[in-house]
């Protein structure tokens, strides 16, 4: 894999250097949901997607499949999920049997950056806290765009800071926001209509998560002692996030209509 890639996927689940890439799964089995609220992406679809007979959506770095599923099963859509990590793909194929939606939901190991240039004309996409795997924010939009039809909608998870100033606050250091008014002059300035914007509820209990994956780090010391250091900082790179996302910055989930 390539050496950005890899930079990339690791931080993509908040992870500092490629070291911890092998760790991942064991880190993180105790999590479903990886970053994106299930619930709240399928009220989205049902609530402004009009027909969803023959709907097709692509879930792009789709994690353990957990808003996939959750479309699929209370929706009866087609959902197409690709992730580049195999364990997560192989458990999402498992939950969706478990969901009895094996025959609507579609996993795959792949790059999204290999994913966005193979795959089109979907009614939606989805780009569930994925960071910047993409590029930049304009790069993203414009390559998710090109994946789905016209009067097509794209879902993105994602954060901004209430000012640029505010950037100096956050703790996680591998991700520079935009404020939300530089988010939304992207929109206009692509072609891309504002259809809802749901800010991440602010109840949400990190404590759990982080206390699972403290768990599973420890157990991985006792194994690899000479790597305490590196499940150490996993640890505090997580509980730095959720301070983020709790004092700093602002989980969102913006739906958006192609229309240009
Ligand atoms: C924070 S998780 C979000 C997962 C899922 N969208 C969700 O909300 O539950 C980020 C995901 O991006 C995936 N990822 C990172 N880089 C990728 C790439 N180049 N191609 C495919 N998946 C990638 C990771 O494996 C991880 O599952």
């Amino acid at each position: 894999m390539k050496q950005e890639i890899e930079e990339k996927l690791a931080r993509s689940l908040t992870a500092e250097t490629t070291g911890l890439i092998p760790f991942l799964p064991y880190l993180l089995q105790d999590l479903w949901e990886l970053g994106s609220n299930p619930g709240e992406i399928t009220r989205l679809l049902k609530e402004h997607l009009s027909a969803l007979q023959h709907t097709k959506i692509l879930d792009l770095a789709c994690g353990k499949g957990a808003v996939s599923i959750k479309i699929a099963n209370e929706l009866g859509v087609s959902v197409y999920g690709f992730d580049l990590i195999t364990e997560f793909i192989d458990y999402a194929g498992q939950k969706a049997k478990e969901y009895a939606v094996e025959s609507l939901c579609h996993f795959a190991v792949g790059d999204i950056n290999e994913v966005v240039n193979n795959e089109s004309g979907y009614d939606c996409v989805i780009f569930g806290a994925v960071g910047n795997v993409l590029g930049n924010p304009q790069e993203t939009l414009e390559k998710l765009m090109k994946t789905i039809k016209y009067n097509g909608f794209i879902i993105i998870d994602d954060a901004y800071v209430p000012d640029e100033l505010a950037n100096n606050e956050v703790k996680y250091k591998n991700y520079e926001y935009l404020t939300r008014e530089q988010w939304i002059n992207l929109f206009k300035k692509l072609g891309l209509g504002l259809v809802e914007e749901a800010i991440a509820d602010d109840d949400y209990d990190f404590d759990s998560d982080n206390r699972a994956i403290a768990m599973r780090a420890d157990e991985l010391t006792v194994s690899y002692p000479e790597k305490q250091e590196l499940f150490d900082g996993y640890v505090q790179s997580q509980l730095n996030e959720s301070d983020d996302l709790t004092d700093n910055i602002v989980g969102v989930t913006w739906m958006l209509q192609k229309i240009q």
